[in-house]
């Protein structure tokens, strides 16, 4: 089954055509991160613009470097939500548009359950039940993975994603968007305990991440001072390091709540090494699985994977014409 996957949710513009749910043929991505740059986060109507510009093109790069040509397609699958609203619609049009043109079915897919999808796709067996740990610039999520397409959440962030924290710690530092590669770079140089940050702590709801009163914290130590870029390595590493280590300890307690065989990492944060030193640090015998480089960032080829998943498992059923995008999508 030769399947082309479609993604819009955010600032990437992604087309990808994968064989049989997991081999990927191509992977295309075009990132309007550029056009957001100066103003530190995504800027919404600006992305949509972008991907208004660019879905064709990347459409048909995809299909271009695979040398797949449309009638040998069997499905389109689109991520439906969650994301930006207007950038939404131009990928869920775009699939609705092939499909009809092209007499090809086509199915939305959730872009957070293909986040996770990203870390099992080509893996068999898939140990189970496991734990999900999504970390990307829109979400933060713990949960518990008893099959593809059956999930208990566990655990979200009340405020800030963590990709998104590290994005505003960059911009309080003066480094680049997106700035998480950039704090994870220079935290390398800096000394993680030279300021005392504390990980926030969410009442009644122990496993929930807040990070907003980090991020204020942070922006405490930086306030109405000239930093040396000593002093600035210090301040990536100990916000890093707080950050990091609470998301692995509340991992920790999640997976201690059912018999976890396995943790699925999903999301751009995961490409972050630190992070996944201090995993590999807290569960010295858990097999850990992380996306390919190339899966971890938001990407097409995990939507045309899962989607291909959920059409088989639905019995060969695509999404009817009247499918509508969600900016917001319960994870369950
Ligand atoms: O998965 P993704 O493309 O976005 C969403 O679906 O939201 O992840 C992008 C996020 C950005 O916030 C970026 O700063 C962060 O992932 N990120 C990192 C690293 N690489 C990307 N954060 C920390 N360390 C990294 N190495
Ligand atoms: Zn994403």
């Amino acid at each position: 089954m030769i399947v082309l996957g479609i993604e819009s949710t955010c600032d990437e513009t992604g087309a990808s055509i994968v064989e049989d749910g997991q081999r990927i043929l191509s992977n295309v991505v075009a990132s309007s991160a550029d056009l957001h740059e100066r103003y530190g986060g995504v800027f919404p109507e600006l992305a949509c613009r972008r991907h208004i510009d660019v879905i064709l093109p990347v459409i048909d790069e995809a299909m271009a470097k695979a040398g797949v040509t449309p009638d040998q397609i069997d499905l389109i699958a689109v991520a439906k939500g969650p994301g930006l609203i207007g950038a939404l619609l131009i990928g869920m049009n775009a699939a609705k548009g092939l499909s009809i043109a092209w007499k090809k079915p086509f199915i939305g897919v959730n872009h957070v359950e293909g986040h996770l999808y990203a870390s099992m796709m080509g893996r068999d067996p898939i140990p189970l039940p496991a734990l999900g740990v999504v970390l990307s610039g829109g979400h933060t999520l713990l949960v518990k993975i008893n099959d593809i397409g059956s999930y208990e959440p566990i655990a979200t962030t009340v405020d800030d994603a963590l990709g998104e924290a590290f994005d505003k710690v960059a911009a309080l530092l003066g480094l680049p968007y997106p700035g998480g590669p950039h704090v994870e770079r220079i935290a390398k140089a800096g000394n993680p305990t030279a300021h005392l940050f504390t990980a926030g702590k969410v009442k009644r709801s122990p496993l929930d991440f807040s990070l907003s009163g980090l991020k204020t914290a942070v922006l405490y130590a930086v306030r109405g001072q000239v930093l040396s870029e000593n002093q600035k390595c210090d301040v990536a590493a100990s916000f890093q390091e707080t950050a990091l280590k609470d998301i692995a300890r509340k991992a920790y307690l999640a997976s201690q709540t059912f018999p976890c065989q396995a943790i699925y990492f999903g999301g751009g944060v995961c490409n972050n090494l630190r992070l996944r030193e201090i995993f590999h640090e807290k569960f010295p015998e858990m097999p850990l699985f992380w996306p390919a480089s190339n899966l971890s960032l938001d990407n097409a080829a995990m939507i045309a994977g899962l989607g291909a998943k959920k059409f088989l498992a639905r019995g060969q059923m695509g999404d009817l014409l009247d499918l509508e995008v969600q900016t917001r999508i319960p994870f369950a």
